[in-house]
C-alpha cells in the first residue's frame, strides 16, 4: 500500500524537483544531505544557501535582457537589491558579486551603503535608489552620499515635503538626481484605496512645474511604482502599470531628463511546491507594454529598473527544526512540537499567514499522519497549520516522547530567506525568551564543486538577553 510519506509527497506532487530530492529517505536541499547538517549543527538552525542568491539575479537579468532584445527595446535593465528584505552582509556581498545596484529604505541604510564603499564592494558609480517616507536624517545622509560624490544616488521622493529638506543639505554646487513614487491605487480588498506610500497621479505633473522644473538643484530622472500585492498577470497589475507608463510619457514630454521607470519589487518565490509563475512571460509582458505605450507617444522608452527583494533571497534561506514531542489534545488535533517558535523565527506566518514549503527532513519511509505544529512559545497563535496548497499538513508519524530521542523527527521550512530576521528583531528579546536559532552559511567551493558550511552566529544567549533587558 502506498502509504508513506514518500508516497504522499510523490503523488501530490512533480517531485523530485531541482532543489529538493531524497536519497536513503532523508531529504537533500541543492545537493546538501540535510541530515549530516543536523549532526554537525544541530536544530534548530537556520541556513542560508548563497548561490542561489547569485542565480536568482543572473536569471532575472538575463530574462529582462531577453525581453528587451525581443521588442528591439532601447533604455537599459538595472537590477537593485532591496536591502530590507536581509540586511546581513554576507547577503549583500554575495549579491554584489553581479554588478546590481542597491535600494534604500530607512536613514540607517546609508550607514550599511558606506560601510559596503568602506569595504569595496560598491563604488561611486553603484546605483543607490533611495526609498521610503523619510525623516530629516534620512535625508541628510541621502544628501551626504550625494554630496560625497555617489552620482548614481536617486533619492525617490514619497512626499512633497522632501524635496525642500534636501535642497538645505545639498552642497551649493551639486545637482540631485530625483525620483518620484506614484502612490498606487490598491487592490479592491484592501481597507484603502490609495497607498499611503508615494504621491497621488494627479499632483505629479503640477508639482514638477512647480517645484522641480528649471531648479538646477534637481534633476528629475526616475517615476517609481511598486504594486504591494507583487507583479501578477491579473487586470489590475497591467491596468496599475498601463496607468503609470502613461503618466511617465506625459511627465516625459515636460520633462526630459528623465529617463528611468522603476517598477519596484514584488517578483513572487516558490511558496510551495506546486507553485507556477511564468518569470519570462511576465518580463516579456512588461517590457514589450511599456515598449508599445512609449512608441505610441513618441517618447523614448526609459531604462528600467527592479528592486526585488524576496525574490533575490528568499529561496536561499531554510529553517529547521526537531520535533520535540506529541501531544494528542482531543480525537481529532495532534500537535507536534517543535523546539523553537514560529513567532520568532518565521513571524510573517503568523502576521500575514505566508505559507512555505515544509518538508520532513527524514524518516520519507514512515506513514503519515496529518499534524498541527506548534511553537515553544505561551502564545496560541504560536502555530502552522496549513500549506499554501492545502488547508493541512501532513508529516511522517512519530512514537516517541522526549525521552527517547533515538528516532528525532527533524522538519524543514524552505525559502524563507526574506524579511523573517529584521521583522522578529534578530538578536534582540524574543517572545517568551526564545532564543534565535544557531545561522550557518552555505556555499559552494567554486573549485571543487563541494559544498561548504561555515558557522555564521551561535543560537542566542540568556546573557545577550538578560543585557538588553537591563540585569
Ligand atoms: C519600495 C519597495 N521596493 C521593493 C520592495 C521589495 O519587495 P519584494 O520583496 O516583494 O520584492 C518593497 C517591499 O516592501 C518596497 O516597499
Amino acid at each position: 500500500m502506498k502509504n508513506k510519506y514518500i508516497d504522499l509527497i510523490e503523488q501530490t506532487f512533480d517531485f523530485p524537483q531541482d532543489e529538493f530530492k531524497v536519497v536513503d529517505n532523508e531529504l537533500v536541499f541543492h545537493d546538501i544531505p540535510l541530515m549530516d547538517i543536523i549532526k554537525q549543527y544541530g536544530t534548530p538552525l537556520r541556513i542560508s544557501y548563497l548561490p542561489k542568491i547569485s542565480s536568482q539575479i543572473q536569471l532575472a537579468k538575463r530574462m529582462f535582457n531577453v525581453a528587451m532584445a525581443k521588442v528591439d527595446y532601447k533604455g537599459s535593465y538595472n537590477y537593485c537589491y532591496c536591502t530590507k528584505s536581509s540586511h546581513f552582509s554576507f547577503i549583500l556581498e554575495e549579491a554584489l558579486k553581479n554588478d546590481i545596484g542597491l535600494e534604500t529604505s530607512s536613514s540607517y541604510d546609508i550607514y550599511l551603503i558606506q560601510a559596503l564603499y568602506g569595504k569595496r564592494l560598491i563604488d561611486k558609480n553603484t546605483h543607490i535608489i533611495c526609498n521610503g517616507f523619510k525623516r530629516e536624517q534620512y535625508i541628510k545622509n541621502i544628501a551626504d552620499l550625494i554630496n560625497d560624490g555617489f552620482k548614481n544616488t536617486i533619492l525617490v521622493l514619497d512626499n512633497k515635503e522632501e524635496l525642500s529638506i534636501l535642497e538645505k543639505y545639498l552642497n551649493d554646487d551639486v545637482t540631485a538626481n530625483i525620483g518620484i513614487r506614484i502612490a498606487s491605487e490598491e487592490e479592491p480588498k484592501f481597507d484603502f484605496y490609495t497607498s499611503r506610500l508615494g504621491i497621488n497621479y494627479k499632483d505629479i505633473i503640477d508639482y514638477y512645474h512647480e517645484k522641480i522644473k528649471g531648479n538646477k538643484k534637481f534633476n528629475l530622472k526616475m517615476l517609481h511604482f511598486f504594486i504591494n500585492t507583487g507583479i501578477k498577470d491579473t487586470s489590475y497589475y497591467w491596468s496599475e502599470l498601463n496607468k503609470c507608463i502613461n503618466l511617465f510619457c506625459n511627465l516625459k514630454k515636460e520633462s526630459p531628463e528623465l529617463d528611468s521607470l522603476n517598477i519596484g519589487g514584488g517578483f513572487p518565490i516558490k511558496n510551495s511546491l506546486s507553485f507556477e509563475y511564468d518569470y519570462e512571460y511576465m518580463a516579456e509582458e512588461v517590457i514589450s507594454q511599456i515598449k508599445n505605450i512609449c512608441t505610441q507617444y513618441e517618447v523614448d522608452e526609459p531604462n528600467i529598473f527592479t528592486e526585488f527583494g524576496s525574490y533575490t533571497v528568499g529561496e536561499s534561506g531554510a529553517i529547521l527544526y526537531s520535533i520535540l514531542n506529541k501531544k494528542k489534545q482531543n480525537d481529532r488535533e495532534l500537535w507536534y512540537m517543535i523546539d523553537s517558535s514560529f513567532m520568532t523565527t518565521l513571524p510573517d506566518t503568523w502576521g500575514i499567514k505566508q505559507r512555505y514549503i515544509l518538508l520532513a527532513v527524514n524518516n520519507w519511509n514512515k506513514e503519515y499522519n496529518r499534524v498541527f505544529i506548534g511553537g515553544l512559545t505561551c502564545d496560541s497563535e504560536d502555530y502552522y497549520n496549513a500549506e499554501a496548497h492545502a488547508n493541512a499538513i501532513y508529516l511522517p508519524e512519530i512514537n516517541y516522547t522526549q525521552e527517547e530521542e533515538d528516532e528525532i523527527q527533524y522538519i524543514g521550512f524552505f525559502h524563507t530567506g526574506a524579511y523573517q530576521e529584521s521583522i522578529a528583531g534578530y538578536g534582540g528579546i524574543q517572545h517568551c525568551l526564545t532564543p534565535a536559532p544557531k545561522h550557518i552559511i552555505l556555499d559552494v567551493d567554486p573549485e571543487t564543486g563541494e559544498y561548504t558550511t561555515r558557522l555564521f552566529a551561535k543560537e542566542q544567549s540568556y546573557q545577550s538577553m538578560l543585557k538588553t533587558l537591563g540585569y
